[in-house]
């Protein structure tokens, strides 16, 4: 089997953990005999820099025809006042690959519950995803604008957008713990309202599932209480992208979470769900882990388990050996991690 993958570097760290990336997914595809295309295309700040414009054509084109798309990171401030962003390419490039569906997994693995800020006790056996909406909500909505004396944002869904999210999240359930918690603000905002009286009529195509349902607000503060509870988190996307963040506290750092995106047909988008920490950019201190983890997320989704959970082990045992980057309180470089992996492999 082959499979046709493009490449985004992007800015930052971005390219650092995509080269380490590609070095981890060179090591399995010769072990466990799978072929590789590989086409690296500019994205982002890059591409602005490059073409002016944070998705070029070309770039586009190449991300619709593969069978699989990492990215790794974009922005920095170099591109804060520009007249393009490089966010508004990650935007755009989301919207036309029709990616609505973020799947952000979450697991403190016990080897690694001494490196979370939170209490052993609180965090110990945490292991849920964050569904998230990826292509509607705030995001997107129109109107949209601002103006010397006034902005505006909106927040709008569709009832077939919030089907098709909730639906996803019954179906991981029913693959996991059979628990999907909605997260809304019923109490307040019109667009909860529609999602809660969505999520309840989806309810009874899953009668295996059990739903409950959480204020934002509330699951914020659960989810750093009493995160073993949850199992599956269904949100819309700008909710999604802050409690991903939250939760990335439990496991010490935002830096070892990995990301799926799916749209209905089309080919999926594997990143980590950081940035580009523009702060640390050239001086192999980044983790590569949020990389490698999509690596093996989009290698399970080709079916090439035994790889993907040949880079997992891996990656475990470097840690194991005490082996772990800055973030993590460690001292290993983003080359020595990396290079440990491949020897592990
Ligand atoms: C994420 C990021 C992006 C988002 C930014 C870079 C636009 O924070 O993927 O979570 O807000 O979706
Ligand atoms: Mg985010």
């Amino acid at each position: 089997m082959g499979y046709k993958i493009t490449c985004l570097p992007g800015d930052g760290i971005g390219p650092e953990i995509m080269a380490a990336g590609m070095k981890v997914l060179g090591a399995v595809s010769e072990k466990y005999n799978f072929d590789l295309q590989m086409d690296t295309r500019s994205f982002g700040g890059a591409a602005i820099d490059e073409s002016g414009k944070p998705l070029p054509d070309e770039t586009l084109q190449a991300c619709q025809n593969a069978d699989a798309i990492l990215l790794a990171a974009i922005g920095g401030p170099k591109w804060d006042n520009s007249l393009e962003r490089p966010e508004v390419g990650l935007l755009q490039l989301r919207k036309q690959l029709g990616l609505y569906a973020n799947i952000r997994p979450l697991r403190v693995p016990d080897a690694a519950v001494h490196l979370s800020p939170l209490k052993e006790e609180i965090v110990r056996g945490s292991d849920f995803v964050v569904v998230r909406e990826l292509t509607g909500g705030l995001y997107f909505g129109e109107p949209k604008y601002y103006d010397a004396d006034q902005a505006t944002d909106t927040l709008s869904y569709q009832t077939y957008e919030i089907e098709r999210i909730i639906r996803k999240g019954f179906q991981l359930a029913q693959t996991r713990k059979h628990k999907l918690a909605s997260v809304d603000k019923a109490n307040v905002l019109a667009s909860s309202k529609l999602w809660r009286e969505t999520a309840i009529r989806i309810a009874r195509e899953f009668p295996d599932v059990k739903l409950e349902h959480f204020y934002v607000d509330a699951a914020a503060m659960q989810i750093i209480t009493k995160p073993t509870q949850f199992d599956v988190i269904v949100t819309e996307n700008l909710f999604g992208d802050i409690l991903s963040d939250e939760a990335s506290v439990l496991t010490g750092s935002l830096g070892v979470l990995p990301s799926a995106s799916y749209s209905e047909t089309g080919p999926a988008l594997y990143e980590p769900i950081h940035g580009s920490a523009p702060d640390i950019a050239g001086k192999d201190e980044a983790n590569p882990l949020s990389m490698i983890y999509s690596i093996s997320l989009m290698l399970r989704d080709f079916d090439e388990t035994e790889a993907a959970e040949a880079i997992d082990q891996a990656a475990n045992k470097v840690m194991q050996h005490g082996f772990v980057t800055k973030d993590l309180g460690g001292s290993t470089s983003l080359s020595a991690f990396t290079e440990k992996v491949l020897s592990e492999l």
